[in-house]
């Protein structure tokens, strides 16, 4: 049984062929056909992209979703996230995909529930497939990973997108610079090095955005001055190379993590990110279900 929780002890082939099929499914515009496979996204934290662009992926491979809402469900009874997914599961839920605050919120289920489970970010530890996406829409830019200098801008700490990301790429040969405030620096992070955005800028293939996770601060810091000190100002991105690439997650706090007018800007791949999300998400499916 394939759960899909976090690359870190993926073989490198198998994120390739899954990188490979994310585009060719693009390309293609033909799925693998899941119907009659029975699906449901527990979703305990907030989410547009993540959970909407799964429901995307389940529906064009012709999943059948069971609907699950945290906010009316009997978890408000004091239910566990192991007897949810039990319950469900006995009901013939055939695969679960799951956000959740908790980190490592899925050790309570692997081993012990025999059903796949997918890692839609488990608080500040990973986000594997915001990481597949990631390396579909770099790979797609750059037809490789080797060499290619990657800037990690902003809240290292609490982010799970940084930490997965840095882990996989730095694995598939790219050089990783974390440009952190010195607050949010993370010391187990140790697969780059550590600047300031302002140095790092000119030398990044990609420049790769973070969003301050205010609700997992416990101090707070400047918004006001975030974009000028440590943000992708107009002044930082006329310094990028040509070819460089912007990438942000979202959601986006607005001219806090980037100058909004640099969203949409022809280097920005925010909105393709999004797109590639699909793609990535039914490559993951299709290996849960189909290998
Ligand atoms: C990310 C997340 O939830 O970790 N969002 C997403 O899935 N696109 C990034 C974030 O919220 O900071």
């Amino acid at each position: 049984m394939n759960h899909f929780i976090s690359l870190e002890n993926f073989d490198l082939e198998l994120i390739k062929n899954l990188i490979d099929d994310a585009i060719s499914f693009k390309r293609k515009k033909a799925y693998p056909n899941l119907s009659n496979r029975y699906i449901s996204n527990l979703f305990f934290e907030n989410s547009t992209r993540t959970k909407l662009s799964f429901e995307m992926a389940e529906k064009k491979t012709g999943m059948e979703i069971i609907y699950f809402d945290a906010e009316t469900s009997s978890i408000k009874k004091g239910e566990s996230l192991y007897d949810t997914v039990k319950t469900l599961h006995s009901i013939g839920v055939e695969c679960f995909v799951i956000r959740h605050a908790q980190d490592k919120f899925y050790e309570s289920l692997i081993n012990k529930i025999d059903v796949p489970i997918i890692n839609a970010g488990d608080g500040c530890g990973d986000h594997p497939t915001q990481s597949l996406l990631d390396l579909v829409t770099i790979y797609e830019e750059f037809g490789t990973f080797k060499n290619l200098n990657v800037v990690i801008a902003g809240d290292v700490v609490h982010s799970r997108v940084a930490h997965s990301d840095a882990k996989i790429l730095k694995r598939l040969g790219s050089n990783i610079t974390f440009a952190t405030p010195e607050f949010w620096r993370d010391s187990s992070m140790t697969m780059g090095t550590y600047t300031s955005l302002d140095t790092a800028i000119s030398n990044a293939d990609v420049v790769m955005l973070l969003r301050n996770q205010n609700e997992r601060h416990s101090k707070q810091y400047d918004e006001k001055n975030f974009l000028e000190l440590y943000g992708l100002t107009k002044e930082r991105a006329d310094r990028m190379k040509p070819k460089a690439i912007i990438m942000h997650p979202a959601p986006i706090n607005r001219n806090v993590e980037i100058d909004e007018d640099l969203i949409e800007a022809s280097q920005s791949r925010i909105f393709t990110q999004m797109t590639n999300g699909v793609f990535a998400r039914i490559a993951v499916l299709n290996y849960v279900f189909n290998s």
